[in-house]
C-alpha cells in the first residue's frame, strides 16, 4: 500500500470517519476502546536544529510515544515534522520537557478520546451492511468485508475469484480475490494486498475501492478491459486480519499482527518487516528505540526466515 503514498498526516484525517461506526458495532458499548484514550494528546513537532531532533529522539524513546509520523524516531531530524500520540500520563513530562528546551510544538489533539468519540456520533451514511448497497466512502470491519467478497465471489464470477490462502495465527482465512477475465489459460499477474498495518484503515478501504472501479468500469473503459482481459490482479484487501479485527475491537491504533512468541512479552510482529531481507536498511529499523519492530530486530540476530503473523 506504500506506492498509494498517502502521508500520515493525511490518514489521520480519516481518523473521524475510521470510528463513524463502531457505535453501531458495539452497542453496548458506550465509550469506545473502552476509553482507553481518555487525555491522550496528539502533538506537533518540528525539531528546528539538529540538537533539537537529538532531543526529541531521547524523550520520544523515553515515554515510549506512539509516532503517527515519520515512520520511526531514527528518521526525526531538522525540518521533519512528527506527530506523536501521547498517553495522558506521558504528556505531562512531555510538555514540561517542550516549555523547558524551548521547542516548538502545536497540539492537535487534546483529548483522542473524545475525537474517536465524537467522529462516532456522526450522521451515519447509507445502509453500510447490506452488500447491494455497500458503501466504499466508510471503513469496514473484518467481517463485513469478508461479506463483501463472498458476495462479489458469487454475483461476478466471470471475473473474480475468490480463494484462500492459508489461516492467519488467530485461525482466520487470508482471502484474496483473483480479478480478471479466464481468457487464457496463463496470463501475468500484478498482486495487490492491502492492510498490513492493521490500523491503516485507508489501505483496506483502497483495495475495496479498486475491485469496485474495475468491476463498474470493465465495460465502459476500454483501458480497464484490456488489463482485465491480459491481466490477473490478485488482491488481498485485509492482510493483516487479526491486527485489523483488533483494531475494531480493542486498540485503535494497533498496527502489528497478534501472533505470540514464547520468547517476548510483547505481541505480535510488524508484518512489512519480518522477511530476512534488508532489515536493518533504510527502513528505519531502530534496535532502541522503536518496540513496534524491536522483536523482528532481535529475532534477526537469530536469523530466523520469518516468524508466523
Ligand atoms: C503510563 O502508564 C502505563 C500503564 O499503566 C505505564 O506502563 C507507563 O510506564 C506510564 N508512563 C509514564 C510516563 O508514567
Ligand atoms: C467462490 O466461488 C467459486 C465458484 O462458485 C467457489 O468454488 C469457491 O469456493 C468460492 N470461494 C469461496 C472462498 O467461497
Amino acid at each position: 500500500m506504500k506506492f498509494l503514498g498517502k502521508p500520515r498526516s493525511q490518514r489521520a484525517a480519516f481518523l473521524p470517519l475510521c470510528l463513524l461506526f463502531l457505535k453501531i458495532l458495539h452497542p453496548g458499548h458506550s465509550h469506545l476502546y473502552s476509553s482507553r484514550y481518555a487525555g491522550d494528546k496528539v502533538i506537533r513537532l518540528i525539531p528546528s536544529t539538529e540538537e533539537e531532533a537529538y532531543a526529541l529522539k531521547k524523550i520520544y524513546q523515553q515515554l515510549k510515544v506512539d509516532l503517527w509520523q515519520p515512520g520511526s524516531i531514527s528518521q526525526v531530524s531538522e525540518g521533519t515534522v512528527t506527530d506523536v500520540h501521547i498517553p495522558h500520563n506521558g504528556s505531562r513530562a512531555l510538555l514540561a520537557f517542550l516549555q523547558e528546551t524551548n521547542i516548538h510544538y502545536k497540539i492537535l489533539m487534546e483529548d483522542l478520546q473524545k475525537v474517536l468519540e465524537k467522529g462516532s456520533s456522526l450522521p451515519s451514511q447509507r445502509s453500510r451492511r447490506s452488500v447491494p448497497g455497500y458503501n466504499y466512502e466508510v471503513y469496514h470491519s473484518l467481517e463485513e468485508i469478508q461479506n463483501w467478497m463472498h458476495h462479489l465471489n458469487k454475483t461476478h464470477s466471470g471475473l473474480i475469484h475468490m480463494f484462500s490462502i492459508g489461516k492467519s495465527y488467530e485461525g482466520r482465512s487470508l482471502f484474496v480475490l483473483k480479478l480478471g477475465r479466464r481468457s487464457r489459460a496463463y496470463k501475468r499477474a500484478v498482486w495487490i494486498d492491502c492492510g498490513i498495518h492493521a490500523r491503516e484503515w485507508i489501505g483496506p478501504a483502497f483495495c475495496q475501492w479498486f475491485v469496485k472501479e474495475a468491476l463498474l468500469t470493465y465495460r465502459s473503459d476500454p483501458t480497464m478491459r484490456k488489463m482485465l482481459n491480459h491481466l490477473y490482479f490478485y488482491i488481498m484487501p485485509v492482510f493483516n486480519v487479526d491486527g485489523y479485527h483488533f483494531s475494531w475491537t480493542n486498540d485503535r491504533f494497533w498496527r502489528k499482527t497478534r501472533s505470540r512468541n514464547s520468547r517476548f512479552r510483547c505481541r505480535g510482529v510488524d508484518a512489512n518487516r519480518n522477511w530476512r531481507v534488508k532489515w536493518c536498511g533504510k527502513l528505519g529499523i531502530n534496535r532502541d528505540s522503536d518496540p513496534k519492530v524491536s522483536i523482528s530486530f532481535t529475532l534477526k540476530n537469530d536469523e530466523p526466515s520469518g516468524t508466523p503473523t
